[in-house]
């Protein structure tokens, strides 16, 4: 019978109290600055790219110091994942491939078939090179996914990439790519789902 009340009175206290009174009261409020650190999202359509440039050019020499040892002179050699091309065990212009891939089979993907130019950005900023993620500047991701667009036949060595031109770029693989519904609605100029309809 006390063990009763006592629950009650537990569940009372807990479902009385106010939300911030049940929050462990640990860590501190993050400052803007400190926010814009983690809050780097690229999206599909280029919101959130920084101002920045980089040229193929720049972007072939950053690349043959800081990613040509993991992912291969070229982007297909490996051992990690490859950069260019199609998807696929064999590739007339790459005859090698089922032999790498049967040492590395991660190599049977491409970067090449992702849907959006501006993912190539997005994911080199925050995890590249592998030992010292976030340590290149806009500037020189820019310019190292200009170079990974070029080693994908899609930029010419001329090209320079900022935030205008990499959303432009069409990737070979956006037919692929299934987007949500508040995308989609995006894309016709319609306002997104009500959170009612959602369920929120
Ligand atoms: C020390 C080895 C290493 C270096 C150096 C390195 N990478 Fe990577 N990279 C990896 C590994 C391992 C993965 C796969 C990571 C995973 O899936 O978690 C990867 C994945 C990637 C991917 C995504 C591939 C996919 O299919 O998901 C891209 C793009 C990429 N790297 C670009 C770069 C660029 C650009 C550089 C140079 C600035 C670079 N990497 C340097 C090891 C490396």
């Amino acid at each position: 019978m006390v063990k009763t009340l006592v629950l009650i009175l537990l569940a009372l206290w807990t479902v009385t109290g106010r939300a911030d009174d049940v929050t462990p009261g640990l860590g501190q409020p993050l400052s803007l600055d400190t926010l814009s650190l983690y809050a780097i999202t690229v999206f599909p359509d280029g919101r959130g790219l920084p101002a920045g440039q980089g040229s193929v050019a720049e972007g072939r020499v950053l690349y043959h110091q800081q990613c040509a040892f993991c992912h291969g002179n070229t982007g297909v050699e490996g051992p990690a994942a490859r950069l260019a091309g199609q998807d696929g065990l064999i590739s007339l212009r790459d005859p090698l491939r089922p032999l790498r891939i049967r040492k590395y089979p991660i190599l049977v993907l491409s970067v090449g078939m992702w849907p959006h130019a501006t993912t190539l950005f997005d994911y080199t900023r925050r995890a590249m090179p592998h030992y010292a993620p976030k340590s290149l500047s806009d500037d020189e991701v820019y310019a190292l996914a200009a170079y990974l667009l070029h080693l994908n036949g899609l930029l010419d060595k001329t090209a320079t990439m900022n935030a205008e031109s990499l959303p432009q770029v069409v990737m070979p693989g956006r037919q692929r790519a299934v987007m949500g519904e508040a995308w989609q609605l995006a894309e016709r100029g319609l306002p997104p789902p009500s959170a009612a309809q959602q369920g929120e």
